[in-house]
């Protein structure tokens, strides 16, 4: 069946993920008439449906398992525990599905025209879904492309969805592997690599790089790969895996060590987490005369807009770090562009978070990056083994750490490794975007006891005041 519709739209989104469905909602309060186009059954792109929430639910629920394992009786709990893994599939499906379907009554809620199928474009105004139900040609004035990124593989890889696998099926596995190898220390390496871990299983992780999440100081990620080494997970740096084979019940890897020679390593499971790609070539763009950059990105000014007149694009589609916060962003100041409203997106202020135990946050600049710019800093740091708080939550793993300009004292980023990194990262945030100095947050009464009182004292500490350390 094939048909076609008549309707004109302001704007119409390609891609429900947390870009483009946060940008279909602001552009419909906006008063601008407004569809997304989404090819998936369920809303919400791999933030709901695979990467951050399923993943959130997996680390939740494996890191309660594990305190009761091995916390719960020095806190005076007498606890017998057993693991009902289809059970806590199932809790992190029901998350999952109630909050796509969130979205969709969101959707109602603001009259943004859901449309279910594949989006292609035709022209800068007109786009051609195709889905079970026939064909369908929007017409629109403008176009928002939000089509997000997919898991990238390695070449020599076979996947088999089964014993070679990617962060798609390492959330929903039906059994504890024995060994699980990880290849990649990024952030889903780490996270998905921690809830195996919890679980029981032996993991191995295998990383090109001499560090962990190469986007932190390398103060912060050796103090990371501490903690989670002391958690049992394994570190080989400056490896690569090459070759993968099925042999008997195991996989056998090969490739090369840190001095270049030769190395196999086996595990049950080998989960490949080497990073994403963007999808540039579902919708069509390329087709439709769409610049990309030389990283196979989708070409954008500061306004997000591509070279054809009329389309946006935003996410993972163009450059920055792939992160659901930062396409949310992109696509709430898109909206408001087109709506003709100022927006801006300060892009070094998108704070990066690994949500492992202990959390790992960071924003801004690292020490690293102020080298490299000449800038002369003074860096304030406070351990969580020295804050009430943690010690009563048994939580004194890490550290907060603040650098400010040694002459303005302005704040230029900040990491935390520790409990609850991810919401403390928030309160130095805000600090930034107004350009706060380390002295604006070391004068900023914080509750007692609580971890924050740690990112205080890491400012004092800039300020050569520190009280508690
Ligand atoms: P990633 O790019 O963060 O890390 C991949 C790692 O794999 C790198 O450290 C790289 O050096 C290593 N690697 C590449 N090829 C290799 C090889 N052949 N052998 C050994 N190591 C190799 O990618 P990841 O962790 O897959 O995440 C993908 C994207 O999703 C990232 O942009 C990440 O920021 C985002 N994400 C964010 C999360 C969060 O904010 N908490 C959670 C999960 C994903």
């Amino acid at each position: 069946m094939s048909s076609t519709l008549e309707e004109t739209f302001d704007l119409v989104v390609i891609g429900a993920g947390p870009g483009g469905y946060v940008a279909a909602i602001r552009a419909a309060q906006l008063g601008l008439k407004t569809a997304c186009i989404e090819k998936e059954p369920a809303l919400g792109g791999t933030c709901l449906n695979w990467g951050c929430i399923p993943s959130k639910a997996l680390l939740d629920s494996s890191e309660l398992y594990h305190l009761a394992r091995t916390s719960f009786a020095k806190h005076g709990i007498k606890t017998e525990v057993s693991l009902d893994l289809s059970a806590m599939m199932a809790r992190k499906d029901q998350v999952a599905s109630g909050l796509t379907r969130g979205v969709a009554s969101l959707f109602k809620k603001n009259k943004v025209e859901q449309v279910q199928g594949n989006a292609r474009l035709i022209s800068p105004t007109a786009i051609q879904v195709n889905s079970a139900a026939g064909a369908r040609t929007l017409n629109t004035k403008r176009i928002l492309v939000a089509t997000g990124s997919e898991i990238a593989t390695l070449p020599h890889i076979a996947l088999d969805g089964k014993d070679i696998i990617t962060s798609n099926e390492a959330i929903s596995l039906t059994e504890v592997p024995k060994k699980l190898l990880v290849i990649g220390g990024g952030a889903i390496g780490l996270e998905l690599g921690s809830v195996w871990s919890r679980l029981g299983s032996q993991v191995t992780v295998v990383e090109a790089l001499p560090q962990i999440c190469p986007f932190l100081d390398g103060d912060v990620a050796k103090a990371f790969q501490k903690t989670m080494e002391k958690q049992g997970l394994q570190f080989i740096f400056e490896a690569k895996v090459t070759g993968a084979v099925r042999q008997d019940h195991e996989v056998v890897l090969s490739g090369t060590a840190k001095d270049g020679s030769a190395q196999s390593w086996t595990a049950d499971r080998v989960l490949v987490a080497v990073g994403r790609r963007p999808c540039i070539d579902g919708a069509g763009l390329e087709g439709a005369g769409v610049q990309l950059t030389e990283r196979k990105r989708v070409k954008v000014d500061a306004s997000f807009r591509t070279n054809l007149p009329g389309v946006w694009a935003i996410g993972d589609l163009v450059d920055g770090p792939m992160l659901a916060h930062k396409a949310e962003e992109e696509g709430v100041a898109v909206a408001e562009l087109i709506a003709g409203q100022k927006a801006h997106v300060d892009h070094n202020l998108i704070p990066n978070v690994v949500y492992t135990e202990p959390e790992v946050a960071s924003i801004g600049l690292t020490e690293a990056d102020c080298t490299k710019r000449s800038l002369t800093v003074r860096v304030g740091r406070f351990p969580f083994l020295a804050n009430g708080r943690a010690r009563a939550a048994g939580a004194t793993d890490g550290f907060v750490k603040i650098i400010a300009d040694a002459k303005t004292d302005r704040v230029l980023g900040a990491a935390i490794i520790g409990q609850r990194a991810a919401d403390l990262i928030a309160a130095i945030a805000a600090h930034m975007v107004y350009g706060g100095s380390s002295e604006d947050i070391a004068r900023t009464c914080v509750a007692h006891p609580t971890h924050g009182e740690a990112v205080k004292e890491a400012a004092l500490d800039c300020l050569g005041r520190v009280i508690h350390a």
